[in-house]
């Protein structure tokens, strides 16, 4: 059967993801490897964006199908209330590889059942309801998350009580008109506002990205996650860090909020924990919220059927050990600094690119029709209609090269194993499929 017939018989059977339904045309994945990925029809495209930022370890692992199928060989599933190998190994390896102070998992199947956790734990530790997110921020499409959630996405979500929004650290759009360093951080310091607005007696929790994922790689100052942190510790509030994206090797460290020496109090991941080779995630907390959960009376009130998945497990710590023995976060820090001067190469030859961001394997290419008004081509309003980004990643697609479009930004962030040859040939179509915004642009 050709993969006509499979896209037509999906598009039928199976509905796609925030979309017109009606305007989906998808390619058929038929396998992959490695930085590639190939069509059913046979075409191999370059994979410049990890599939959704968390293909981390490539696209084929042996070492983590063996897991995988040892494990299923073994045990496929227990219930939650049993304990099982993987999972009090895994539980012990995330609590070695995740900033000090962090010990005790919730074990889930992805990023959005990671952030639910860590809504229910942050309230059922503090006692407190609100939580503050920020507008330009995703985590997550089941209800908490989605209410958390301020890019337009939760436009249709009914939402979850208790969510304050706090201004975006946007430098290239500062929310206050400001500039790094005069600023003084305002978008830092007015958390500080929130709380003390919102009384800090309310405030469960400050939940971020340390780098903005996909509402633009957004990378903020130096000073930026430190303050938040002290905002936080003055208030008695706790600081939530989401690094289902940028977390396992993704900027150039293990996780995106090293490189500030921020511990927060709890952590949720996905994506990378596996290298999306199977669906996990997990919500790491302070060894205090541990504490709590220990007290009698403190009823730890979560779970799902699929909690500390055996399967999911194993092929976690099978794909850590993967980031250890091949070097892949030191990797991605290594080639971040290729990936960096060709992205900067870019900018200086296509009028239609405004901003260039990013850490480690983790940059944002903005677009802008103007670099002196920086008007985008995509506003929040337009994200699901035809656009000029779109025709960017089609423009690449067509020659062979798989790049994420996001709102009003390409999302470069190939797989931690990229080599510079890798890097080059993206590039090299990159280049070419600017020209579709640079004549778009005034
Ligand atoms: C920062 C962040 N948090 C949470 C999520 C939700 O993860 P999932 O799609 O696995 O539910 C995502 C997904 O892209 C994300 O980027």
């Amino acid at each position: 059967m050709s993969e006509e017939y499979y896209r037509e018989l999906e598009k039928k059977y199976v509905y796609g993801t925030w979309r017109y339904e009606n305007t989906w045309n998808p390619v058929v994945v038929d396998r992959a490897d490695g930085c590639h990925f190939t069509s059913l029809s046979g075409k191999r495209y370059l994979d410049l964006s990890s599939q959704l930022m968390c293909s981390n370890i490539g696209h084929r692992s042996q070492a983590v199908i063996d897991a995988i199928a040892e494990q299923a060989e073994k045990l496929c599933y227990a219930a939650p209330g049993f304990a099982t190998v993987p999972a009090a190994l895994l539980g012990q390896k995330l609590a070695e590889i995740t900033p000090e102070g962090l010990t005790k998992s919730f074990l889930t199947n992805g990023g959005a059942e990671a952030n639910e956790a860590a809504i229910k734990i942050a309230r059922l530790y503090t006692g407190k309801t609100k939580l503050i997110s920020r507008y330009r921020s995703y985590h997550g499409a089941s209800s908490g998350a989605i209410a958390l959630t301020g890019d337009p996405r939760t436009q249709h979500a009914i939402g979850m009580p208790g969510v304050v929004r706090a201004p975006d650290c946007y430098c290239y759009r500062c929310p206050f008109g400001k500039e790094y360093p005069g600023c003084g951080v305002t978008c830092a310091e007015y958390v500080d506002e929130i709380i003390r607005m919102e009384g800090p007696g309310t405030v469960a929790g400050v939940v971020v990205e340390p780098i903005v994922g996909s509402n633009g790689i957004l990378v903020p100052p130096d000073p930026y996650v430190p303050r938040l942190r002290e905002i936080c510790d003055d208030h008695g509030v706790l600081l939530i860090d989401d690094e289902v994206m940028a977390g396992f090797g993704r900027t150039g460290r293990m996780f995106c909020i090293e490189h500030w020496g921020v511990e927060p109090d709890i952590m949720s991941m996905a994506k990378g924990i596996t290298g999306a080779l199977f669906p996990v995630g997990a919500t790491i907390t302070s060894q205090e919220i541990a504490d709590h959960f220990d007290q009698p009376g403190n009823l730890f009130s979560h779970g799902q059927t699929y909690a500390m998945h055996p399967l999911g497990c194993a092929a976690a710590l099978a794909a850590i050990q993967e980031y250890e023995d091949k070097g892949l976060v030191e990797n991605a820090a290594r080639m971040g600094k290729v990936l960096e001067k060709r992205l900067r190469g870019l900018a200086e030859s296509h009028k239609s690119v405004g901003d260039v961001r990013g850490k480690g394997l983790f940059w944002g290419i903005e677009l802008v029709r103007d670099r002196e008004t920086k008007e985008p081509f995509v506003t929040r309003k337009q994200k699901f209609e035809p656009n000029t980004l779109k025709r960017v990643s089609a423009a690449a697609m067509e020659m062979g090269v798989y790049v994420v479009n996001i709102i009003n930004t390409l999302i470069v962030a190939p797989p931690l194993i990229a080599t510079e040859k890798e890097i080059d040939e993206g590039i090299e179509v990159l280049d070419k499929a600017l020209e579709v915004s640079d004549k778009e642009a005034g």
